[in-house]
């Protein structure tokens, strides 16, 4: 057993670490220990280029003052207040900005503390709402293959990612999956939205066909999958999946973790694809990654449907002890203080046709069979090497990191998102260094 006085300071054995290869990392770690804008300091003094924003979360860099100094003077002022029958009025600023921020019609906030909780909350609000309107038959959910929806019960039970199921029993039962739209034989080397697969939305109809309208709650889907290797949506398919969950009264949940706070170019993906949500999704950029804190916005409609009954009475069991955390609000309105100052919720449609044509220079080098990309998103996917999958993807991101550069990799697909705040200059220079590894690679 390990008490504080036998393990030496830099034992790494004790932190069992997420989504990683403890054994391997172990063996040869790679630690951060600094940050400032754009660049990552490694342990070694080494600089590294921020490909990812963080894990797709520090979308206006590293270390930005505003951020810094809002947290340090909320933890000193009000560290703390209950979140249950009190409340503290950071909380209600920043409901009030993110509504303001939002699409017309989302009206409402609930706070959370990740992406994970976030669907959790979502899914059930849906729930809770058809239950509460009277129509509690409705329970079902669907999500999408290739959808990733956080680590929790009900986001691994409306994902569509195996690896991150199959190990965790029946999951929640009721649940259906509509086919993803990753299409590389009619749509490798897409610019922007893929032109083939709209028509699969239509396979919510065959769906509601199954089960019929009167059990299905909500439809859960990313505007664009980022975890599973940023599936752009074919155009007009999400315009058809508003249209069909419209007409069967099923409500439509956009989980922007990725897309929301200007990933596109727009404050949120509704905005992109003008296509309004009754239920969305958000954590990561909300804080600028810095404060763990996620925030899901729902309709006028849902929100006031539970606002009745008894006013003594909880209109809905559900909420963390940290929900609207003081420390956390106060760094979301230093963070949305700091997209709109730098106007970065817009910045990424500036950058996008450079970022679009940087990216596509890399089509025919080694490996390479599909780029893709949609605001300040990309994606190159390779071949995998036989028998070995992931194996090539993962010896890039280890040649990249080596060479001062964080790209992230999911299978065999390099993903880049890189802060908002990120100069043509480092566009190129993420390019050119991608294109030299692709050259070197096995
Ligand atoms: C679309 C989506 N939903 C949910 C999550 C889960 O967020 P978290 O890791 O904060 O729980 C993520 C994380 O990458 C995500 O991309």
């Amino acid at each position: 057993m390990s008490t504080s006085s036998n393990v030496a300071p830099n034992d790494l054995s004790a932190f069992w670490m997420p989504f990683t290869a403890n054994r391997q990392f172990k063996k040869a770690p790679r630690m951060f220990v600094a940050a400032k804008d754009m660049h990552y300091t490694t342990a070694d003094g080494r600089q590294v280029l921020d490909g990812t924003a963080g894990l797709w979360c520090c979308n206006a860099g590293h270390a930005r003052p505003r951020i810094v100094e809002a947290i340090a003077n909320q933890a000193a002022e009000l560290d703390y207040a209950p979140a249950f029958q009190m409340g503290h009025p950071k909380a209600f600023e920043l409901a009030n900005r993110l509504v303001d921020l939002t699409p017309d019609g989302l009206d409402h906030v609930l706070f959370t503390n990740s992406g994970s909780e976030s669907v959790e909350t979502a899914l059930k609000v849906a729930l809770a709402y058809h239950k509460v309107k009277g129509e509690g038959s409705r329970t079902r959910l669907i999500g999408r293959e290739r959808g990733y929806h956080g680590v929790n019960f009900g986001g691994i039970s409306v994902g569509g990612i195996v690896t991150n199921r199959k190990m965790f029993g029946t999951l929640l039962t009721g649940v259906d999956h509509m086919p993803h739209t990753h299409n590389l034989a009619k749509n490798a080397f897409s610019r922007g939205l893929p032109p083939h697969g709209a028509d699969l939305a239509d396979e919510l109809e065959r769906i509601v066909t199954l089960h019929d309208a009167s059990t299905i709650a909500a439809v859960i889907v990313e505007p664009v999958a980022g975890s599973t290797g940023v599936l752009i949506p074919p155009a007009g398919y999400l315009q058809r999946l508003r249209e069909i969950t419209k007409k069967h009264g099923i409500l439509l949940i956009f989980d922007e973790v990725i897309t929301g706070y200007g990933r596109l170019g727009t404050p949120f993906g509704a905005d992109y694809f003008g296509v309004v949500p009754d239920i969305m999704v958000t954590a990561k950029g909300l804080t600028n990654g810095v404060i763990p804190m996620g925030a899901v916005m729902v309709s006028a409609d849902i929100h006031d449907t539970f606002m009745q009954g008894p006013e003594h009475l909880i209109e809905f069991f559900h909420g963390y002890t940290y929900s609207g955390n003081p420390v956390a609000s106060a760094a979301g309105l230093a963070t949305l203080e700091t997209y709109k100052e730098e106007g970065l919720l817009t910045r990424g449609a500036d950058l996008a046709p450079k970022w679009e044509e940087a990216l596509h220079s890399l089509k025919g080098l080694p490996h390479v069979i599909d780029v893709r990309n949609i605001g300040l998103v990309g994606a190159i996917e390779l071949q995998p090497i036989d028998g070995q999958p992931t194996k090539r993807a993962f010896s890039a991101f280890l040649k990249a990191f080596e060479q001062g550069l964080l790209i992230r990799t999911t299978g065999d697909i390099i993903a880049l998102s890189p802060p908002l705040i990120i100069s043509e200059s480092q566009i190129d220079e993420i390019v050119t260094k991608l294109a030299g590894i692709l050259k070197t690679l096995d």
